[in-house]
């Protein structure tokens, strides 16, 4: 017979303090090696066929537009080879696109608020991707980082426990220390996207909001971010704010503050009742907020966007048919495939838009990346026509 020996109850905080400092440890030193300063996030630089691609030209007008200066000329690689950094070529989508970029004078910038009830559904690869590609495509870029895990944060080379300062979150705006995000905003390795950073002191303001509310007579918790960004919407031509997977304080900020919302949902049945419950309890929050106050909030969009495609698995076209019979018309023709990104090393810190063109050759990678300027480009045009209300009101 097997005998059995009793546990002794030896899990004491003790214990689960020191495994916590040792993983910690190990956390730091693989981020340390990964993350070093000097090997932290570099730029992608363009050829002149990426050139092309990103110009909807041909290589030879390319060459053209850069021999007359009216785009930058680039420099060369070695005796033939023509390069770009990011910095020129966004210049030259701008000098390119004028029209279609945002006029200061008549427009405020566009807030897009990334969103999902649940974690690892690609809220954050798609926040930052679509940062990227619109900046590619010569917008300003703010992005919001509004998630105390600070994952979108990390994608940007920033390390959360150690390069973030509370004055650069949005934590002080939450305290009602400052009321602009203004003194929040850091360059990024990335030209024309700025980031607020997060960190999981930024938690906090799940309690700071509700107490806050208990205290202050006229104050709305859930205009704090809204009216926080206002500065900054004079500044930048788009906001893209990543949220948590909860639908606490700060996630009814980063709503609220938004005139789109894109959901991130791959077509799996529990991914799809859990997106159901978020609606059910968004629209109930926010309606008992409203009805007290008289407030009121209308989106210019909603875009369910069905992410982590896996084509070979057949559950996924039943569920498909849910989210259309759901969402209906807010469904875009974009489905983003499940792609090995993380197997490129250098890719676990980025997104498709940092690969070089050389990591990008697989049929998979070039569906993802293919399905990224879709999305890229219908939610440019999304933010155009809101332009276009702003000019004709
Ligand atoms: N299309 C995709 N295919 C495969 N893995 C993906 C894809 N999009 C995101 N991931 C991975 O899934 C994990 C969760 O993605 P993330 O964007 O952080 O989701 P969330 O912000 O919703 O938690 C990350 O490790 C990310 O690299
Ligand atoms: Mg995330």
């Amino acid at each position: 017979m097997i005998k059995i020996k009793p546990l002794d109850a030896v899990v004491n905080l003790e214990v689960l303090t020191a495994v916590s400092a040792r993983a910690n440890q190990i956390v730091a030193s693989v981020r340390a090696n990964m993350l070093a300063p000097e090997a932290r996030k570099i730029p992608p630089v363009f050829n002149s066929a990426q050139m092309a691609e990103l110009m909807g030209l041909e290589k030879s007008a390319v060459l053209y537009q850069a021999n007359k200066g009216d785009i930058p000329s680039g420099h060369r690689d070695g005796a033939i080879r023509r390069e770009w950094s990011l910095v020129e070529a966004r210049q030259a989508m701008r000098a390119f696109r004028k029209d279609t970029l945002r006029d200061p004078k008549k427009s405020a910038g566009v807030c897009i608020t990334v969103a999902n009830f649940k974690g690892g559904v690609g809220k954050t690869t798609t926040a930052v991707t679509l940062a990227q590609g619109l900046s590619r495509r010569g917008h300003k870029v703010l992005v919001v980082d509004c998630d105390p895990q600070g994952s979108m944060t990390t994608l940007f080379g920033v390390l959360p426990d150690t390069d973030v300062q509370e004055e650069q979150t949005i934590l002080p705006l939450c305290a009602g220390e400052t009321d602009s995000v203004m003194s929040a905003i850091r360059p990024t390795y990335w030209d024309g996207i700025d980031l607020i950073a997060a960190a999981p002191l930024l938690f906090n303001a799940e309690f700071l909001l509700p107490s806050r509310q208990k205290q202050e007579r006229d104050f709305a918790f859930w205009r704090v971010l809204d009216s926080g960004l206002d500065e900054a919407r004079a500044e930048y031509d788009v906001i893209i704010i990543d949220s948590p997977p909860s639908l606490g304080y700060i996630t009814i900020n980063a709503l609220i503050a938004a005139q789109g919302i894109v959901m991130p949902l791959p077509p799996n049945a529990l991914d799809f009742a859990s997106s159901a419950q978020f609606w059910n309890l968004f629209t109930e929050v926010c309606g008992g907020l409203f009805q007290s106050r008289g407030d009121s909030k209308n989106f210019h969009f909603l875009d369910i966007v069905l992410s982590r495609v896996d084509r070979s698995d057949t559950v996924s076209e039943a569920v498909r048919q849910w989210i259309v019979a759901a969402y209906g018309a807010n469904v875009l023709p974009i489905e983003i495939p499940k792609t090995s990104i993380a197997a490129t090393a250098s890719a676990e810190f980025g997104t498709i838009y940092d690969l070089p063109p050389s990591a990008a050759k697989s049929s998979t990678m070039k569906r993802a990346r293919d399905a990224y300027d879709r999305l890229v480009e219908h939610i440019e045009h999304q933010i155009m026509s809101i332009w276009a209300g702003d000019i004709s009101h």
